[in-house]
């Protein structure tokens, strides 16, 4: 055999070998690519090698060739080969480190809860929504329209002096009672008619124990033929019943323009009678200035202090302890 071919052949066999190790060992995809170049490129050891082939006769060049092809090859399938571990390798690292530990403790997160006058005028609502009534809402800042007149306070009559109003520059004010929303539903829906509307309020009052300036009411109104007083009172006594249970309470005669006849009911609270709601058979005036004709059609109201019923229902001795915002108080509820 002529030496020519031996010393390509040798070259061959050891391109061979520290091509298969060098690619074993590559530490990276980048790196791996760069000994392809470097051993099989266009300008690479492979095509040196080969060009040494220009030096054999023709019949000397396959012995050669099949060699270089053969190497070729098994180069080719190491760098394959090395690439696929390489591509697991990054991917396990990947899962590795993006792995949740779900047995880990959590970061603690504590629960709100509704404030008491919410969860109160909540219940208050269901009950009446349980009885076919519809929640309704209203502006806060009035008129005098709504607020009074339609309501049958007449000008200048003392009954505006029972709740003292704050007015704003505008001349409009702050809604004393949710009674405002009546007119606002009748005037724009025919009876029959069964609302229930929760809301702030505002009276200019000297705030103590009972008595808040921004308090919350509920009020509800019901309008149909044949509405009597008796359906008043049922009404009052069921809803007073699902809220309490069995409760000592006493209708007791008042007065309001918008009503007649008019009642307040008081229930039983430390040791003496804690007005809770007004009530009474709608005025016919009221049912007149919305377009009702009040020989047809008869109706109840009722407006409930949704502060008065939380006192009642969780024992509090003092209406401010609602406004305080102390958690050592609330978390209690
Ligand atoms: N609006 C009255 C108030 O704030 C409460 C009231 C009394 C509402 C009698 C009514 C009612 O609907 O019929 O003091």
């Amino acid at each position: 055999m002529n030496a020519e071919i031996t010393a390509l052949q040798d070259q061959l066999h050891q391109l061979q070998q520290s091509g298969q190790s060098a690619i074993a060992a590559a530490p990276s995809l980048e790196q791996l690519e760069q000994l392809r170049i470097e051993y099989l490129g266009k300008k690479g050891q492979l095509s040196q090698i080969l060009r040494g082939m220009g030096r054999l006769s023709a019949a000397d060049r396959p012995a050669v060739g099949n060699l270089a092809n053969e190497v070729k090859d098994q180069l080719q399938g190491f760098l394959e080969q090395r690439q696929t571990e390489l591509k697991n390798a990054a991917l396990a690292a990947q899962l590795a480190s993006e792995t949740l530990d779900v047995t880990m403790p959590g970061s603690y997160w504590p629960a709100g809860r509704a404030h008491p006058i919410t969860s109160t005028q909540d219940r208050i609502l269901d009950i009446f929504v349980g009885l076919g009534y519809t929640v309704v809402r209203g502006p806060e800042i009035e008129t005098d329209y709504y607020n009074f007149e339609a309501l049958n306070f007449l000008p200048d009559h003392p009954a505006r002096d029972m709740q003292d109003t704050l007015y704003l520059p505008t001349g409009q004010l702050l809604r004393t009672h949710t009674s405002t929303v009546q007119v606002r539903y009748m005037e724009t829906h025919q009876p029959p008619v069964r609302i229930v509307v929760p809301g702030r309020v505002y009276r200019r009052d000297t705030v103590d124990a009972t008595h808040s300036a921004v308090f919350h009411q509920v009020e509800i109104l019901t309008v149909a033929r044949g509405i009597t007083f008796t359906d008043l009172k049922g009404t009052i006594k069921a809803f007073l019943r699902e809220l309490y249970g069995d409760v000592d309470l006493r209708f007791r005669a008042s007065y309001f323009p918008f009503t007649e006849p008019s009642a307040e009911v008081d229930l039983s609270w430390r040791g003496r009678w804690l007005e809770v709601l007004g009530c009474g058979m709608v005025d016919p005036n009221v049912l007149k200035a919305v377009g009702y004709d009040p020989e047809v059609y008869t109706g109840f109201a009722a407006g409930l202090g949704v502060e008065r019923l939380a006192m009642h229902l969780y024992g509090l001795d003092d209406i401010r302890r609602l406004y305080t915002s102390d958690l050592r108080f609330l978390q209690q509820f």
